[in-house]
Parts: C-alpha cells; sequence; structure tokens
C-alpha cells in the first residue's frame, strides 16, 4: 500500500491512474476535494478494491495518525497543495495553511508512523514531496534552463510556500524519511 496525497487533483489523479495500470499495489487516496479536486477523474476506480479514498486534510493529525496505523503504507507521496500561481496573490493564506503547515503536520504524523517502524521497513520506507519549479523564479529569454541545485529564488505566495515546504522535507531537517 502507498499513500498518495492530493490524488484527486491534476497530477495526483493521473498517478494514481497511471500507478493501478501497472500495478497491483493499492493506493490509499488523501483529498480534501478543494475545488481543484475533482473525483470524476477517478471514475474508473469506482469499483476497484485497490483505490480507498479518504476526504480529508493532509493537516489533520489525527487523520493521519489513524490512516497511517490501519493502512501501514509503505511510502507517502504528496501531491496535496494550493497550486495556482494567481490564486496566491489575491489569496496566500490557504497556501501557507497546507503547503506549509499542512506540510508540516504530514511529515510529523509520518515520522511518528516512521518511528514505530522495523529497522528494514524503517530503511526501505520514502516519503516523496512533490516540489515545482516555481521555486527557482523566472528564467529569462536566453537563460540555461534550471536544474535541482539553482538558487531558491521565490516570487510569489505560490512559490515561496512551496520553498518552505521543500525546505521542511530536505533530508536532515526532519529525519530521514523525506525525499523529493
Ligand atoms: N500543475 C503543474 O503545472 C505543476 C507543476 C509543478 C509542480 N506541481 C506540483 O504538483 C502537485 C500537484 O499539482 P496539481 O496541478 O495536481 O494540483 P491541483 O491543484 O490540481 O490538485 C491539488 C489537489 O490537492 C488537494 N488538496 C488541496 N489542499 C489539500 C489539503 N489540505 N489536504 C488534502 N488535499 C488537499 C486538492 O483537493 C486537489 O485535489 C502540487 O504539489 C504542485 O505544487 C504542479
Amino acid at each position: 500500500m502507498i499513500l498518495v496525497t492530493g490524488g484527486a487533483g491534476f497530477i495526483g489523479s493521473n498517478f494514481v491512474l497511471d500507478w493501478l495500470a501497472g500495478s497491483e499495489e493499492p493506493v490509499l487516496n488523501l483529498d480534501k476535494l478543494t475545488y481543484a479536486g475533482n473525483l470524476d477523474t477517478l471514475a474508473s476506480l469506482k469499483d476497484d478494491s485497490r483505490h480507498v479514498f479518504v476526504r480529508g486534510d493532509i493537516g489533520d493529525r489525527e487523520l493521519l495518525a489513524h490512516l497511517l496505523t490501519e493502512h501501514r503504507p509503505r511510502a507517502v507521496i504528496n501531491f496535496a497543495a494550493e497550486s495556482h500561481v494567481d490564486r496566491s496573490i489575491s489569496g496566500p493564506g490557504e497556501f501557507i495553511q497546507t503547503n506549509v503547515v499542512g506540510t508540516f503536520n504530514l511529515l510529523e504524523a509520518v515520522r511518528g508512523y516512521w518511528n514505530d517502524l522495523k529497522v528494514a521497513d524503517k530503511q526501505s520506507f520514502r516519503f516523496l514531496h512533490v516540489s515545482t519549479d516555481e521555486v527557482y523564479g523566472t528564467l529569462l529569454p536566453g537563460d540555461s534552463p534550471f536544474t535541482e541545485t539553482h538558487p531558491y529564488e521565490p516570487n510569489s505566495p505560490y512559490s515561496a510556500s512551496k520553498a518552505a515546504s521543500d525546505h521542511s522535507c530536505a533530508p536532515g531537517t526532519i529525519p530521514t524519511v523525506c525525499r523529493y
């Protein structure tokens, strides 16, 4: 079992469909169903027991602790985010709440679960956090493409909140469950 957050969104839903097209391993899909979530995208999985959908918030530590204990995933892939740049300029609060505080709460819940795993399960466990090229700022005509070593230069509430969540996930900040 893997836990996918934001699996009713644009990229997350396609990831879930693609995963289940190529694997028998079930997916626990946690999504708040904001304006951006659309369960119709996952209609083909309606009677598929490999897909377990839960409507909920990545910031809800109690729910997360319950789901992690019940389903015992071997990996977490965090797609859940407020993701629209223009919306972040007109209303940044939700971006801080989900992308910064929510990701932190998700990390803390997963760390609590990870701490109690057996050594071998700890080593193989993965937390994948999905970032965005927006954290590197803006390319000018003729600039080389960004690489992962480019300095962070966020220039919107969206990219600043994603940058903060990336740094929360950086190995060494919160123990070794984090990869992105
Ligand atoms: N779309 C892009 O072009 C793009 C590019 C680079 C990176 N990304 C990143 O990829 C990830 C997915 O992007 P997307 O385009 O699919 O986004 P999206 O806005 O389409 O979907 C986000 C999903 O997260 C859910 N969600 C929002 N807040 C939540 C919360 N607090 N708890 C649980 N679920 C919540 C929404 O309901 C929605 O289903 C994001 O992290 C985004 O920053 C997107």
